[in-house]
């Protein structure tokens, strides 16, 4: 295993890793692996689209070691593990709506000190602005009609200068009845007048009708 572009994230066979934060627990059923006396979790690239970025070769994405991550749509906190391992001196703001999921990602965070759970709308920032540092990044994952709108609320209050800011678009929940690669063009549209787009990929084979945008902060 070795380390790849990303930092904290190791790769063997084309198959990644991070090292985990709860040795000895998996999260979601993944493997745990050995070396060097360290233990490393494999990370499923159809489980989550942040793994499925990296192997679709997205440059960093500016989760480091230290980085103050606000992550938007945890869900049970399958992808917020792996950034929780990556920035194992930062905090990730874990932020989830519905009261079912949240109970799992509740108890995840009960076992890793840096991830700080939230039960609150995306939608509504204000809700949790005092709550939440200013961030390095933000990670938004929430197939909401209304997502574009959301992620740059949420990237202009929360992010710092030269932050860096992925969002994950599922076309369908954008636009049922349209071209993947049109719903795709108009969130591009939308994002670049308000962020510097730095790269565009789609997911396939790993998640279907499904594109994930990186920009950067362009306040000075
Ligand atoms: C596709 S799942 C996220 C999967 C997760 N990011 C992962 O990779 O492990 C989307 C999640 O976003 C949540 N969600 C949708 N709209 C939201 C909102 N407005 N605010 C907070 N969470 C929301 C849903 O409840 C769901 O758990």
């Amino acid at each position: 295993m070795k380390a790849g572009r990303h930092p904290g994230v190791f790769e063997d066979n084309r198959r990644l890793y991070t090292q985990n934060l709860a040795p000895g627990i998996a999260v979601y059923g993944e493997p745990l692996v050995k070396e060097g006396g360290k233990e490393f979790r494999e990370w499923n690239p159809f489980r989550s689209k942040l793994a499925s970025s990296i192997l679709k070769g997205i440059p960093p994405v500016g989760i480091n070691r230290d980085s103050i991550v606000l992550y938007l749509g945890a869900a049970t906190g399958t992808t917020v593990s792996h950034v929780s391992d990556i920035c194992s001196e930062g905090i990730v703001f874990a932020v989830e709506f519905s009261p079912e999921v949240f109970t799992e990602l509740f108890l995840l965070a009960k076992r890793r000190p840096n991830i700080v759970p939230i039960l609150a709308d995306a939608a509504h920032p204000e809700a949790y602005y005092h709550r939440v540092a200013a961030a390095d990044v933000v990670y938004q994952d929430i197939a909401q009609r209304n997502q574009v709108e959301i992620f740059v609320k949420n990237a202009t209050l929360f992010l710092k200068r030269r932050g860096k800011a992925i969002l994950c678009v599922k076309s369908r929940s954008i636009d049922v009845a349209q071209q993947p690669a049109k719903v795709f063009g108009e969130v591009r549209e939308a994002l670049t007048s308000n962020f510097r787009l730095l790269d565009y990929k789609t997911l396939a084979p790993f998640q279907k009708d499904h594109a994930v945008f990186l920009v950067e902060n362009r306040k000075l």
